[in-house]
């Protein structure tokens, strides 16, 4: 609660005493006060904090930029800590002339800046067989979006030139999990970044500093971290990550391989189970949509588990594989309320329940859960994870 002294008619202390000068905070750090906004990681997930994932903490953010400090990090074998000196990104394999760069090469190529989400294929995974995890940070908080500035993958391959029978690459990481991937070589040339910079500072050592891949609106595992070796070849590698991992294994048995893109998803981020509603009349409701084929065209909201659909306001920036901020005002009477929110993609594609999305995936799958979530409201604010038929 607030402190009497510091209210009106008192002075405040914050107004009495100078405050510390501008050599105090040489990089910048966020208000003592907002020390709960935090990535958080779920201890049962996995048996340890290096092989494992911490969620970005969505209902406390806004606009549609993740703050450095908050993107979700998911790694193999834990977080490399790369000198930039010692850095080589090798390009190898179907080339006509192989090729070893250092981080000061990679800086005199063209570059770009482009916002992108990147989202995890294990994204809302938890709950494929039911309401589990009781927050959309836990739900939904591996998912960020941030402005990379990097050189097109493309400029880097033509470098090294491409042989005619190039088909695939596969960007390796210089973790301890040297984790890889087989990308085709029609995205690397499309739109693929090799990426120094996020939000206009180096890449955080948690998003592969000095050099990432980035992939737009394609799953995040494929954005390989710490990049260090790109081979060209004629095939896919089909490596453990897209084999025995990031395949949807369907209820006959059989499983979908190479679900690169990210459909169309959205998510209520306030209110939330961390972030229940506070009071009656005016509320505001807010949230995040997105898509791996596009722009989001619109978004739907209800607050009675979809008896009444009303289109929601998006505000910002609506970019390519980025995502979107919408915003939905409305008067709670205190009565209990279903919230979803249901977005469209360019492409014409819309959001599925997750009984539409079960129906044709089955529950065995960890992968690309992209149905729509339900929050229950309950007459005292609280908010909880709940399902609905
Ligand atoms: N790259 C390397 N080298 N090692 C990793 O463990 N994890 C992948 C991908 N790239 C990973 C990696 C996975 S599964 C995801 S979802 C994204 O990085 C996460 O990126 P982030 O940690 O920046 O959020
Ligand atoms: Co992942």
């Amino acid at each position: 609660g607030a402190n009497p002294e510091n209210l009106p008619p008192n002075v405040p202390d914050w107004s009495r005493y100078l405050g510390e000068g501008v050599d105090a905070r040489p990089y910048g750090v966020p208000s003592e006060y907002e020390a709960h906004v935090v990535r958080r990681n779920v201890a049962w997930l996995t048996a340890s904090t290096e092989s494992s994932v911490n969620f970005t903490p969505l209902h406390e953010i806004d606009g549609i930029l993740t703050p450095n400090g908050l993107c979700f990090e998911r790694h193999h074998s834990g977080i490399a800590e790369i000198d930039p000196a010692d850095h080589r990104l090798m390009i190898n394999g179907l080339v006509d002339k192989p090729l070893i760069f250092t981080m000061e090469d990679i800086m005199r190529f063209p570059r770009t800046n482009k916002v992108y989400f990147l989202e995890c294929a294990a994204n809302t995974g938890m709950e494929w067989r039911g309401a589990q995890l009781n927050g959309c940070q836990f739900t939904h908080g591996m998912v960020h979006c941030v402005m990379y500035t990097g050189v097109p993958l493309r400029l880097i391959l033509e470098e090294a030139g491409l042989k005619t029978n190039a088909k695939w690459i596969m960007p390796e990481g210089g973790d301890a999990a040297g984790m890889n991937r087989s990308v085709p070589l029609e995205k690397a040339l499309d739109d693929c970044l090799v990426a120094f910079k996020m939000n206009g500072e180096a890449l955080r050592p948690e998003q592969g500093y000095p050099l990432r891949l980035v992939v737009p609106g394609w799953e995040g595992n494929m954005w390989v971290k710490w990049l260090r070796r790109i081979e060209v070849g004629d095939q896919p590698w089909h490596t453990r990550e897209e084999t025995s991992k990031y395949t949807d294994l369907m209820e006959d048995g059989r499983s979908r391989r190479f679900t690169w893109y990210m459909d169309c998803k959205s998510v209520i981020t306030n209110p939330s189970p961390q972030a229940p509603l506070l009071h009656k009349g005016h509320n505001i409701l807010t949230g995040l949509a997105w898509s791996g084929r596009g722009t989001v065209e619109r978004v739907d909201v209800t607050l009675d588990g979809g008896k009444n659909w009303r289109t929601a306001r998006i505000d910002g920036l609506s970019l390519d594989k980025a995502v979107h901020r919408f915003y939905f005002e409305f008067d709670w009477n205190g009565e209990p309320l279903l919230l979803q929110s249901r977005a469209v993609d360019s492409t014409g594609y819309v959001q599925p329940t997750k009984d539409e999305l079960r129906a044709v995936r089955g529950t065995n799958s960890i992968y690309h859960n992209n149905g729509i979530q339900t929050w229950h409201v309950q007459q005292n604010g609280e908010v909880e994870n709940v399902e609905i038929s």
